[in-house]
Formats: C-alpha cells, structure tokens, sequence
C-alpha cells in the first residue's frame, strides 16, 4: 500500500509572529557568514470564513533569519494587507491565486466593471518573491501590487510607489538583474478585452531612491491572448521570453480564479520572444511546446548562441500549478516530474534546440550570483528523492550542469525542505565555496529547522531548531547588511 507523507502538515496555518526570537549561537557558522536571509510565503490557509484550495492562496508572511557575530535570530510577520485585514474581520475581501472570494453579486459586479475599466481590482497576497530596489525592500506577486515592507521590523508600508506611468495588471514576481549595469528588468502586462498588450522595462536601481523608483519601457508588443511567463531570461544583449501552451484570455480572467482561468492549449504555436535590450527590436523563434515555470541561468556563448537552461515539467498537458492543489497534496497525489533542459538559441540560423541534462526532480533552482548570465556549473535546488514516490519536495541537490552524473544531495526522512539559498564564500573564488541555508519542516516534529549545509560536498555544518513550523516558503533572498542602504 502507498505510504501516505506527513508533509501536508507543513501546510497547517502558521498565525503567531515573532520578533528577534534567538534560535541558537552562530560560533558554528563559518565567521564570513553574517547577515540576513529574508523569505515570503503563504502562511495562513483560512481567510475570513473561506477555506482557500491551493498552496499559493494563502496569507503572505514574511520571514527574517539574522545571523550576527554572536546569536542567530528569528522573525516573522504577516503583510499587512487589505486582504489580512479583512481577514482580521472575519472576511475574504480579493481573489487569491485559486480562491475566488465569497463576494455576493454586487461585489461581483463591481468587480467586472472595475476590470473592464482596466482598475486594479485584482489585489491578492504578496506571497511569492523579494526585491530589492535601492533601499525599497518589496514583497511581490504576479500581480501588479507589490508592497513594500521595512526590512528590519517587517512592517508593512504600503503599495511600492512608482514615478512612471507605465500601466498593466499583471507581471513576474521574478525580475532578472544584470550584476553588471545594476539595471533590473520585468514584464507589466495591460489586460485589455481585445488583445493584452506585453511591456518590458527596465530600472536603473543604481539611479533609484525610495521616493523615485522609475520605471523605462524598452519595448511593447501584443498577443490576442495571454501567455502565462512565471520567469524569463537575460543575457549581455537580450531580455528572452517564452510563450508556451499555459495561455488564457481577458474573458476567462473575468470570471475564473487565476489558476482555473489557465488553460493547455494544444493547438499552440509556442515561440521564444527575443528582444534586443538597447534597440528594442523583437525577433519570434518557434519552438516545440513545452511547460517551465523556473529558469536556471542564461548566458550568450561565444559562437553567438544564447543559451538558456530551465526547468520543465515532463509528460503534461496541464497547468503544473494543478498539482498545488491542497486537497491534492494531502492525499499524495502530487507526482512530480521536471527535467533540467538547455535550449540554445542560433538567431542567425533562426533555430532553438533543446538538450536533455538530467531528468532529477530538482525545482526551485538557485545559482551561485556572481554566475548569472555566464557560463557556470552548478545549480542547487529541492528535489524529490525517487526513493519516496508521490511524496513532496524531499530533498536538497547539488547537480553539476556540465557532468550530468556529479551529483550531490541531503535527503532525510520526514524532512522537507523549501527554497536553498546559496551563499558564495567571499574569500573564495571558487563557484561551489559557500553554504546552503534554508527552512526545512520536520514532519515528526512539526516544527521546521534552519539547515545550514556545505555548498561544495552537500554536508550539514549546523541545524537550528524554530519556535514554531514555517509552512512551505517560495522565495527569498540573502542580503549581506540589510541596514546600509546602496
Ligand atoms: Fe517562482
């Protein structure tokens, strides 16, 4: 008989916060190893009265692990948003990713006029990703609605202030940086009921403040429908999007949840979309259709090709964000299966070429920054031990992306890892030297554990028991002094 995990645990609500809660001494982490690793995720799975369905619905919380020369401490807080405090009155006030909200029909209404109107009716948690613009710490979504929050206190400030005008409703909550201009891109989608209109932009955070993030559209095309882009690329020369058989349309929006209203559809002509970042011409390469919501690095090589590594879920002819469901998660039903893909792109040839590179079920992919958009070797993530089927991410991978076989891992039983946050050693110029910091549930337990292992080999250096179990995060990043502002 199939074993039934304890993961689904990991998804019990998590309502109380804490505030610099000491979790151990840091005399056991390598002395470069200060600063502050900031986290978000869904944490509470009842809003008001509405039990939600799915793993991203849930009220977005924010976390902060502070490692100082002497104490390791611990903090968390719920954004304060309009939905938390409706919620703190008994309400469901927005749509969540797959939960529509309790409205009654004038609510409804309302809403499909506002939405009609291009309003920003469209309003759920911040629960997916952190930025950093300037100084402005942001928790985001893929909606247009990010929030700023203070990262020291984890207070909420409000909705993040731009000084353009650039419109849209939707967006990635993965904007790609380039280490070495300091300008930082995303895509703002404008729904519209005829055509959706795609923009990318560009900040010079180098050039930003507090009270002036500006945002400088590069380029604009359209689409009769919308592609779902959970994250995209970026090289030297080149912003490099992906329209796959995950679409939907402005009419479905209106009246599904987001995640319902995302459909395969198999009659899709998928293409890379290449945009050039300083002319913003745009150049279309078809491609044979396949699924990715997380890329892993992209770079140009030196015959000119770009190539891009990601992540694809294999066998399906289904929106990946189907197998969050939690109803699904508790009766194991999750099934995970994703492959690391390289595609490389010839535009002089006007070819895309894919090429398997391991088949291990690795998400949540993190690289070693300094490695961004150039050639590199390593990649870690979660992953889901074989040993164990149907069963969560349960693991911890180093994969070597040029030896398919050098592979490295931490897999315990019971144990369940979210997103590793790879740290590079600073006096080292090694791309492997640095440590593995993550949250990990420990299902036996319920609580979770801060887990610190060796980048290079994989090996535990320190582990430190939390107050409390931290439901499964999405992303996050490491700061190395979060108190001097750029
Ligand atoms: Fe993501």
């Amino acid at each position: 008989m199939e074993k039934n995990y304890d993961f689904i645990k990991g998804f019990d609500s998590l309502n109380r916060e804490y505030t610099q809660f000491t979790i151990g001494n840091s005399n056991k982490l390598p002395n470069w190893l200060r600063g502050t690793l900031l986290k978000v995720g869904p944490a509470q799975f009842k809003i008001g009265k509405t039990d939600v369905k799915h793993w991203f619905d849930g009220l977005a919380m924010l976390y902060k692990f502070e490692i100082t020369d002497k104490e390791i401490f611990f903090s968390n807080s719920f954004i304060k948003s309009s939905q938390y405090q409706a919620h703190q009155n008994g309400k469901m006030l927005h749509d969540e990713f797959a939960t529509k909200a309790p409205l009654g029909i004038l609510g409804k209404i309302k809403n499909l006029i506002g939405m009609m109107l291009g309003k920003d009716v469209l309003n759920p948690n911040c629960n997916v990703n952190i930025a950093k613009i300037a100084d402005n710490f942001i928790a985001m979504t893929e909606v247009n609605n990010n929030m700023s929050f203070n990262q020291l206190s984890l207070g909420t400030i409000g909705k993040t202030k731009y000084i353009d005008t650039i419109k849209g409703q939707m967006t990635t909550a993965h904007p790609v940086y380039d280490n070495e201009t300091g300008e930082l891109f995303n895509l703002l989608i404008e729904i519209a009921p005829r055509q959706i209109k795609y923009k990318i932009y560009k900040i010079n955070t180098r050039d930003s403040n507090n009270s002036s993030i500006l945002r400088e559209q590069i380029a604009e095309f359209s689409k009769p429908y919308l592609f779902y882009s959970h994250s995209f690329f970026l090289t030297s020369k080149y912003i490099i999007l992906y329209a796959g058989p995950i679409e939907t349309s402005a009419t479905r929006l209106l009246t599904h949840s987001f995640n319902e209203a995302l459909i395969y559809n198999k009659d899709c002509k998928s293409e890379f979309i290449i945009i050039d970042r300083k002319s913003g011409n745009i150049k279309y390469l078809p491609v044979a259709p396949f699924i990715f919501l997380h890329g892993i690095n992209s770079y140009e090589s030196e015959k000119q090709q770009l190539i891009i590594d990601l992540i694809t879920y294999e066998n399906l002819e289904d929106n990946p964000y189907n197998k969050f469901y939690l109803e699904k998660l508790a009766q194991n039903r999750i099934d995970i299966s994703t492959t690391i893909k390289r595609y490389t792109l010839d535009l002089e040839l006007m070819t895309a070429t894919s090429q398997l590179i391991t088949d291990t079920n690795i998400e949540f992919p993190q690289i070693n920054r300094k490695y961004h958009n150039q050639e590199y070797n390593y990649v870690w993530g979660v992953y889901g031990d074989n040993s164990r089927p149907n069963d969560f991410f349960n693991g911890l991978i180093k994969q070597n992306i040029n030896l398919t076989n050098d592979i490295k891992v931490w897999h315990e039983a019971e144990f369940y890892p979210s997103e590793p946050i790879f740290i590079k050693n600073p006096t080292s110029n090694d791309e492997d030297d640095g440590i593995i910091m993550t949250n990990v549930y420990d299902a036996n337990r319920h609580i979770s554990i801060l887990l610190f292992l060796n980048a290079s080999d994989m090996t535990e250096i320190a582990r430190f028991d939390l107050p409390c179990h931290i439901p499964f995060t999405l992303h996050g990043n490491f700061y190395n002094n979060i108190k001097k502002p750029l």
